[in-house]
């Protein structure tokens, strides 16, 4: 899977673009980018378009040679389990540990996301 480059443009609230459209996204599969120096994943959960870290929380392996399905994000190194619309560790159970994600906003069905600054 390649990364995506895309030039820093941010507006006013720190939203990049993607240069990606919500009909490019599919369920259950990883678009790699980064933003801003900012390693990310974008997908789709039905109508929602959800961006979080490429970064595992754990001990920061590259998700995006991980698998994703039904909105859950398996890590290649240790197979944690994350879910991709909270952020929540879904296994091990006990961890309190969270997956950093990221605001998405859709401005004429083009994707953009908050990087904080
Ligand atoms: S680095 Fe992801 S589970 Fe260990």
């Amino acid at each position: 899977m390649k990364w995506h480059n895309n030039p820093p443009t941010a507006d006013a609230d720190g939203y990049y673009a993607t240069g990606l459209t919500a009909d490019m996204l599919q369920i259950d599969v990883m678009h790699p980018l980064k933003l801003a120096d900012t390693a990310i994943i974008l997908t789709r959960l039905g109508d929602e378009i959800i961006a979080f870290s490429a970064h595992c929380p754990h001990a920061a392996a590259n998700l995006k040679d991980g698998e994703l399905h039904r909105g859950r994000v398996i890590c290649p190194d240790h197979d944690w389990e994350f879910d991709v619309r909270t952020g929540r560790t879904v296994w091990p159970a006990d961890e309190p540990c969270r997956l950093k994600r990221y605001p998405t906003r859709l401005v004429d069905n083009c994707i953009f996301v908050q990087i904080a600054i």
